[in-house]
């Protein structure tokens, strides 16, 4: 079912930990959030959907058409981008906008909705010199960018390593300037 609170969004690209976004959902709801998930094309294959939509109480979206009879979805307060991969970085930064989730993210610096990514992606990706110049030009958006240390490549990845949370650190305090919605209830 559908929860009352102010709306995040978390956008889930398709990177080998997509599986995990439960844990996000799960603590976003504990802080008061309300959450509508928003899967780019390729990470459908990554998450378990029908859990996810049970879990959010929403559809997840993933093209801009809704389906017929489908509950309509608000819009957002605020944007988690987790897990962000170097393609969808790289393509935002840029302003291309040919997923739904980076439609909503390129429209978003423009609206003044509060984004926080938390990147996961392989060393060898982020040594490329684009991935530097997107997440300056995005901090620059006044985007917050996660603490994600980079994994080696072919090295299995960084799963253990990923802090599913810290979007929500990251967006705490703005929201908090903006009337105290979605506190950690302290
Ligand atoms: C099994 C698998 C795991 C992947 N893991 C990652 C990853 O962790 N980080 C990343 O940036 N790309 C990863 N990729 C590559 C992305 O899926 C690919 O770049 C895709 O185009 C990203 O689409 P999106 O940004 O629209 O979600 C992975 C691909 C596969 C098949």
């Amino acid at each position: 079912m559908a929860r009352r609170g102010p709306i995040l969004y978390i956008i889930v690209c398709a990177a080998g930990i997509a599986d995990g976004v439960g844990e996000l959902i799960a603590a976003a709801h504990a802080e008061g959030w309300a959450v509508v998930v928003v899967a780019t094309p390729s990470a459908l294959g990554f998450i378990d959907q029908e859990a996810i939509e049970s879990q959010s109480g929403y559809p997840i979206r993933s093209a801009w058409s809704t389906p017929s009879g489908s509950p309509s979805v608000p819009r957002a307060d605020a944007i988690a981008v987790a897990p962000a991969t170097f393609n969808t970085i790289n393509k935002w930064a840029a302003g291309i906008a040919d997923t739904l989730a980076l439609g909503i993210l390129c429209e978003a610096y423009g609206l003044g909705i509060p984004v926080a990514v938390q990147p996961y992606l392989n060393s060898a990706q982020a040594a490329h010199p684009a991935y530097v110049e997107s997440l300056t030009r995005l901090r620059a958006m006044d985007v917050f960018i996660g603490d994600y240390v980079p994994h080696k490549p072919k090295s299995g990845g960084g799963r253990n390593a990923y802090n599913w949370i810290s979007v929500l650190d990251l967006l705490r305090p703005v929201m908090q300037s903006r009337g105290g919605e979605a506190s950690n209830g302290d």
